[in-house]
Parts: structure tokens; C-alpha cells; sequence
């Protein structure tokens, strides 16, 4: 780091810190830390129930898979669980297709399996959070099958019904997330019905105040059973802007209906009512799926004047595309970008709200692979754990994730289970590129990627299930796998179980300030975490080359090292440290 880079970084800031903290920090602010709620101290770990361990042999995870690795959760730190949704469900979308919101697929187990569960998690500190899907259910939900049995029934107004244009076509231009219109047509009404989704997923009517009654109703249903929170999915598209044609943003003439419905004025009406009838005064923690929420809107979503706890927002994950492009293609990024896009949602929720920080998804590839190219993955895994776990914010951890899981490489389209892979490759041939590279596309961006079984031993099928995989095992759980990783010290899991250790013994980690250094380096991110005069500085290089530190690092102490054999005055590739 030069001497213009540091002042500039805000690194000049931190190092002062070190000598006089009480100007830094004001005894106010401490105060105000140490009222941290217990979902803000705490790790979550989210669950794909299909692919985590099958207990039946069905060759689907379960309920009861859940429960059984209740105690290796609580090993890594974990104090609650999201559940992806675990309803009865067609899986048109893997179960994002709900087709009843008070009860448990019965591929996943019972309702006692779930009680048990939750009663499981409470002997440990761990809860459980659902996933609310409410802007769409599946198409066999009951309420869907009235509203579309005519015009006149009790529900005929629960999802978005239009007449086609006078020349018989759609009524807007709108793509829906899966490839082709967001309109499908429906012959007992002789109207259009509204998919933001695929067709298995109508888009509920949130204008009409029977609906958002009974999706109020049913996730009270969940806080009855003692859940501990709720992971809110989709969340932005559920009010509807006017139904007009846009600007064409592909060959196929259509545009994306998120640059249509995102964040359409009056939502949050809509969203502080849901607050107001569910969430206010639980002990709970709420976090909204909300793509496209930008920082600057952050403070009317989350905060004391907002309808959230926290809300995923995407700026640090969507720098691999181009907006628009469905997934489409890979672009080039750079380290500052994703800095910056970090750094910018630490500053919008450093006074108001919370961040939940996360690298993995069920919607996103493995971060070794995604974040990275051609790289070691037990490395990679171990920079990106780094940063997640001494981050400000409540850090969220994908299952498999904290054993370094990669991609999968399927040879054939046909390979692919997930709906979004599929649409994508439609998507990248309808541009003009070839099903080649339409393929690399989808092995780059498909879904498939982490919802590949948990390995968890070197056994048939990882450990997960004795029975046919709902999807295939990614076929390198000889090497990669929990069981294998537990004994090793130097493993990735290990890795994790270290840095949730020094999270939770130290608080300059969980109420401390974030303070971005370095922020111009396009080979490391750095930054400081610093509570009362105390600071802790995570360091870690991006790269694949060897980089030069100054002294204002070199003088520190350093107390975890990914290297054995570290040099204080370098890091080598992929090299992770933290200074205290
Ligand atoms: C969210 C989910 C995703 C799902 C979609 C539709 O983005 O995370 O998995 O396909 O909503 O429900």
C-alpha cells in the first residue's frame, strides 16, 4: 500500500485508532452496540432440506436429516437455521411453487418431524426460519384453482387476471424470470393470468385485503409453532406498476418484468401492513429477498422506520452479468467493484438496520467458483470465510459452503434440473450464441451448482442418502466432505469453526465499526473492525500473485494465518489474515 492509498483508503483513520480510540468512538454509540438483539450476535446457516441428508432412502432430504445434524451445526457456530420452503409443493421451482402455506411435504416429513425439529433446535440455541413465498403461489394452490374455475367465484380476484389485447395477444411485453412471457392464457376465463415465475406460480393480488389476510394468517401460523424468524422471498415485486408495454431489452422483444415491477411506488403499504399484523413484537428476526432495493432505499426497508430487520440485497453478486442479460453470459469484474459494492452497504446500514452478509445462495454458484477462476477452492473457500465472518452484519452460510463445495460441470442441458438453467440456456441460443457456449453459460450460472447433495463422508452417495439422488453427487465428496474435514486442521471446515470461535468471543467483531482499507488495491480486501479502541483488520488477497505489505500492517499482530508458514511482510496468493 503507497502513503496516498492508505490516507485515502481511510486506513490513516484506523491506524489513529489504535492510539486514540475514545476520540474515535463515542461512549454513545457503545451503548447503543451492546443492545445488539441475539439474531445480530449469531451465525445463520442456510438449509436446502432437499439436498442435506436423506433419512428414508428416498433419495430427497428431509425434516428428520435436519435433526440429526443438529449437533455439527451447533459446532460451527450456528444460531438459526432458514429452511428453504419445506410446504407441499409440485416443484415446478423446487418447491418455490407453494400449493398449501400451513402444512409440511410429505417428502419431507410430518408435522410432528417439524415440531421436533424446532423443539431440538431450542435444547441447542439453535431456531428455525421459514421462507415466506408470497408474492406467487403454485398453480395447484386451492385458492388458484377457484380463482381460475371462472370470473364470478369468491376468489376470481387473487391473482392478476387481464383481457388480451384487442389482437388476441398478452397484455404487456413483460419476460417473466424463467424465459417467455409473465402471461398465460387460461381458457375457463378466456383471460390471461400473471407469472412473474414460471407458469406453475401465478402471482397473488396483494391490492385485494382477503389476500394479504390470508398471508398474514398464514405465517402467524409459524410463529405459533415457534419459529424463530422468517426469510421473506421475492419481496419486491408484489405490487404491480400499470400494465404497459416496455422497451424491448432482447431479441425477443420482451423486457424483464423485474425492470417492470421492482419496488413499484406504495409496496411499502403493503409491507408495513405484514409488519404491523405478524412480525411486531416477536423476538424474531425478519430478512427480505429484495433484489434491486438500492442502498439509498435501504433506510425505508429496514431500521426502526422500516418493514425488515435486514434485507439481502444483491449489488456484491451481481457484478458477474450484465443487467438485462439473464444470466446470460459471464462478464469481467474487478475486486474494487466488489468492494465497493460491500463498503457501500456497510455505509447504509451503519446508523440504521442491519446486513446480512453472504457469499452463497440456493440461487447462486459455489463462491469458489464464482468469485473466482481456476483457483485452489480450499483456499478461495477460506478467503471468502474470512471475510464473511469477521464482516459487520449477521453472516449467512449455505450448507456445504463450510466445506469448500464447488460447482458441477454436467455435459448436456438435458443434465440440468433447475427451471433457471434451462431458461437461461433458451435465453443465450435465442441471442445468437451456440449451445457450446450456451452451456459454459449455464455451468458458470446454473443454481444446480449448490444444490448438489451435502457430502458428508466418502460413503455411497456422500453420506446423504442410501437411495437414488434427487440429484446427482458432485463426484469429487471423496475428497471434499465433513467427515474427512472435521479430522483435518487445516481443512476448510475447521477453518470456519476457528473463525465462528473468535466471532463469538470477540465483540469488536459482532458491534464494532467497519472501516474499508486499501480501497483501491485490486488484489486485496481489507478492512478494520474496531469497538472501545480495540481493532481487529481482516486481510486477504484475491490474487494469484505474491503482494508487498506496508507497515502499517506488517507492525500488527496477526492471530489467524491461513498459511503455516506465513511472512508477516507478504501474502501470498489466495492468503488469508487477521491482525489484532
Ligand atoms: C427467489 C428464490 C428462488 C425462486 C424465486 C421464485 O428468488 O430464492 O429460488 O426461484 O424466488 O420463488
Amino acid at each position: 500500500m503507497n502513503r496516498r492509498n492508505f490516507i485515502k483508503s481511510g486506513a490513516a483513520l484506523t491506524a489513529l485508532a489504535f492510539f486514540y480510540p475514545e476520540k474515535i468512538i463515542g461512549g454513545e454509540k457503545v451503548m447503543a452496540a451492546e443492545k445488539l438483539k441475539w439474531w445480530q450476535k449469531t451465525i445463520v446457516y442456510q438449509i436446502y432440506p432437499k439436498s442435506f441428508q436423506d433419512t428414508t432412502g428416498s433419495g430427497t432430504g428431509d425434516l428428520n436429516g435436519v435433526t440429526q445434524h443438529l449437533d455439527y451445526l451447533k459446532k460451527l457456530g450456528v444460531g438459526a437455521i432458514w429452511l428453504t420452503p419445506i410446504y407441499p409443493s409440485p416443484q415446478v421451482d423446487n418447491g418455490y411453487d407453494i400449493s398449501d402455506y400451513t402444512a409440511i411435504n410429505p417428502d419431507f416429513g410430518t408435522m410432528a418431524d417439524f415440531e421436533n425439529l424446532v423443539a431440538e433446535g431450542e435444547k441447542r440455541g439453535i431456531k428455525i426460519v421459514m421462507d415466506l413465498v408470497y408474492n406467487h403461489s403454485s398453480d395447484k394452490h386451492k385458492w388458484f384453482l377457484e380463482s381460475k374455475s371462472s370470473r364470478t367465484n369468491s376468489k376470481a380476484d387473487w391473482y392478476i387476471w387481464k383481457d388480451a389485447k384487442p389482437d388476441g395477444t398478452p397484455p404487456t411485453n413483460w419476460r417473466s424470470f424463467f424465459g417467455g412471457s409473465v402471461w398465460e392464457w387460461c381458457e375457463e376465463r378466456q383471460q390471461f393470468y400473471m407469472h412473474s415465475f414460471a407458469k406453475g406460480q401465478p402471482d397473488l393480488n396483494w391490492e385485494n385485503s382477503e389476500v394479504r389476510q390470508a398471508i398474514f394468517d398464514a405465517a402467524n401460523f409459524w410463529l405459533d409453532k415457534g419459529v424463530g424468524g422468517f426469510r421473506i422471498d421475492a419481496i419486491p415485486y408484489i405490487k404491480k406498476p400499470a400494465f404497459v408495454d416496455g422497451k424491448p431489452d432482447a431479441k425477443d422483444g420482451m423486457i424483464a418484468v423485474h425492470t417492470m415491477t421492482v419496488n413499484t411506488p406504495g409496496i411499502l403499504d403493503f409491507l408495513h401492513e405484514f409488519k404491523e399484523k405478524v412480525f411486531a413484537g416477536h423476538d424474531i428476526f425478519t430478512v427480505g429477498e429484495a433484489n434491486g432495493v438500492a442502498p439509498e432505499d435501504l433506510k425505508y426497508w429496514i431500521g426502526d422506520n422500516g418493514v425488515f430487520d435486514m434485507i439481502f440485497e444483491f449489488s456484491h453478486v451481481n457484478l458477474q452479468f450484465k443487467n438485462g442479460e439473464v444470466y446470460c453470459r459471464p462478464t469481467e469484474w474487478k475486486l474494487t467493484e466488489l468492494k465497493k459494492a460491500i463498503s457501500d452497504s456497510q455505509a447504509a446500514t451503519k446508523n440504521n438496520g442491519w446486513y446480512p452478509m453472504y457469499f452463497e445462495n440456493h440461487d447462486k454458484p459455489r463462491c469458489v467458483n464464482y468469485f473466482f477462476k481456476n483457483v485452489d477452492t480450499v483456499k478461495a473457500a477460506k478467503v471468502i470465510a474470512t471475510i464473511l465472518l469477521t464482516m459487520r452484519g449477521t453472516p449467512f452460510i449455505f450448507e456445504g459452503q463450510e466445506i469448500g463445495m464447488t460447482n458441477v460441470n454436467w455435459n448436456s442441458i438435458e443434465n440440468y434440473n433447475d427451471i433457471s438453467a434451462h431458461a437461461q440456456f433458451d435465453f443465450a441460443i435465442n441471442e445468437g450464441f451456440t449451445a457450446a457456449e450456451a452451456l459454459e453459460f449455464v455451468h458458470f450460472f446454473s443454481r444446480d451448482n449448490s444444490r448438489t447433495p451435502m457430502q458428508w463422508n466418502d460413503k455411497t452417495n456422500a453420506g446423504f442418502s442410501t437411495g437414488k439422488t434427487w440429484l446427482p453427487v458432485n463426484e469429487n465428496y471423496k475428497t471434499i466432505n465433513a467427515a474427512a474435514e472435521d479430522k483435518n486442521f487445516d481443512s476448510v471446515l475447521n477453518w470456519y469453526r476457528k473463525l465462528a470461535k473468535i466471532r463469538a468471543d470477540n465483540k469488536e467483531l459482532t458491534q464494532g465499526d467497519y472501516q474499508l482499507l486499501l480501497a483501491d488495491s485490486e488484489e486485496i480486501f481489507a478492512f478494520s473492525r474496531s469497538l472501545n479502541g480495540k481493532t481487529f483488520i481482516t486481510a486477504v488477497n484475491f490474487s494469484d500473485k505474491k503482494v508487498a505489505l506496508q507497515k502499517d500492517f506488517t507492525d500488527k499482530k496477526i492471530i489467524l494465518d491461513s498459511e503455516s508458514n506465513f511472512d508477516k511482510n507478504f501474502l501470498q496468493p489466495l492468503e488469508a489474515r487477521i491482525y489484532k
